[in-house]
């Protein structure tokens, strides 16, 4: 019997793990740096959690959560993206009544039962954080800077940060009227979905990828001509300090986001090299949400990156070599073997990566493979060298050789490398 992964479901290998490794340790660097904390997420949660805060009316909750009933009948979701765990956990766990911001990170895989392309898994992996606590324009040109920073670090330039304003509960509702006017007498033209939405939530009518209804949008009326004087300010306040760091941007008055849980700033990043899935991350404010799940109100803004995108990014960019081992032990006779094996657990106990000749092969047989491996240097054990105490050992990269004595192996290795 033959198994394959699920459609849309990848494993991750050597070399592209190595890509992955680099991303999460420079941002577990930066992320500290900024005064975050990593926060681990269960995996599954109550549906609820997903419906009540992305939306009921979403692309993510009415077509692509995977939802089942557990054995005793309740209804279970993969999470479909992080931050309405955060959200759930901030409040169960009364983490409001800690000092503002509290400023939480993640990583882990996120599921959604969406048609797999390039760039769009079914199964992909997200880094996000959620800070929670304040309400100052600077703290979204302080989260905006850090993820700069990180995209910067790991290697990434070029990328676009494309920022928008969505306003609050005071601005949507005039938008809304203004939504429903424009529509009005394309109704019949819209997709079926987006008629539904003309009822239940116009805002989504907004991010329909039907080609129809992408233009039928040309000449929609734009948020940002209706946001309140607060929602405003904010925004030109988040702007202002964005150029005072330096940071360039795009205003995207289109920019609505997939999800119902934002208010005031929405942003992403993206970048021409991705193709039709540009965005390699993004996120935004949602100063509802905490309030909305029991909490105090509570402002809040967080982001997310797409692993696989970054690191396709990076791919394009950089050589990602795979490790290699410090020394091969290519051992000649049993003795060799269990000598050699007791040398390896020395050296390895002083940090250094030893692979043994473990199967019995000819000299030559191992040395290719040391070779293969790419190992930096080759130690040869036999008979002469179990006697003298000492072992051969030679250099893979430029061929020279040598002697040393066992007990001083490691810091030879050490002092050479
Ligand atoms: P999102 O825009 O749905 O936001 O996802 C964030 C990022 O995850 C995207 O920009 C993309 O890079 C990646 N992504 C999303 N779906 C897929 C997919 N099917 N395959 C591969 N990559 C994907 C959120 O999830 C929000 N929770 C972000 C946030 C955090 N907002 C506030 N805090």
């Amino acid at each position: 019997m033959k198994f394959n992964a699920l459609k849309g479901v990848e494993d991750i290998l050597l070399p592209d793990i190595r890509i992955w490794q680099h991303i999460e340790s420079e941002a577990r660097g930066i992320f500290s740096v900024y005064g975050y904390s990593e926060i681990r997420i269960p995996v599954i949660e109550p549906t609820g959690i997903f419906t009540r805060s992305i939306g009921e009316t979403t692309d993510i909750v009415e077509k692509e959560m995977y939802t089942f009933p557990d054995r005793a009948g309740r209804s279970i979701t993969l999470r479909p993206e992080g931050t309405a765990s955060v959200v759930r956990s901030y409040v169960e766990n009364h983490l409001y009544n800690l000092p503002a911001p509290q400023k939480f990170f993640y990583s882990g895989p996120m599921f959604r039962y969406e048609r797999p392309q390039k760039g769009r898994f079914r199964q992909f992996y997200q880094i996000g954080v959620e800070a929670f606590g304040i309400a100052a324009p600077e703290m979204d040109a302080e989260l905006l800077s850090m993820l700069m920073r990180l995209l910067g670090k790991v290697g990434l330039r070029n990328l676009n940060l494309e920022i928008n304003s969505i306003g609050c509960e005071e601005c949507r509702p005039s938008y809304k009227k203004a939504l429903l006017a424009y529509f009005y007498d394309k109704l019949n033209d819209l997709c079926p979905d987006c008629r539904r939405r003309y009822d239940n939530n116009p805002l989504r009518i907004l991010d329909c990828k039907v080609e129809r209804c992408i233009d039928l949008r040309k000449e929609v009326p734009q948020v940002t001509a209706f946001i309140c004087n607060g929602c405003r300010s904010h925004f030109d306040n988040v702007l202002a300090m964005l150029q005072l760091m330096n940071i360039s941007y795009t205003l995207n008055p289109n920019l609505v986001r997939g999800l119902d849980y934002y208010t005031s700033t929405t942003f992403e990043m993206t970048s021409e090299h991705l193709g039709s899935q540009k965005a390699v991350a993004a996120g935004g404010r949602y100063d509802r949400l905490v309030n909305e799940f029991g909490g105090p109100v509570t402002p809040a803004i967080g982001f997310a990156i797409g692993m696989e995108r970054l690191a396709a990014l990076l791919k394009e960019t950089r050589e990602f070599k795979p490790l290699s081992p410090d020394i091969f032990i290519a051992t000649i006779g049993n003795n060799a073997v269990s000598k050699g094996l007791l040398i390896a657990g020395d050296l390895r106990s002083k940090g250094l990566w030893v692979e043994v000749g473990l199967d019995g092969s000819s000299l030559k047989s191992q040395l290719r493979k040391a070779d293969r491996l790419s190992s930096h240097y080759a130690f040869i054990i036999g008979d002469d060298e179990l006697s003298s105490g000492k072992v051969k050992w030679k250099n893979l990269t430029d061929s020279s050789q040598g002697e040393v004595e066992i007990d001083k192996a490691a810091e030879f290795i050490s002092s050479v490398r």
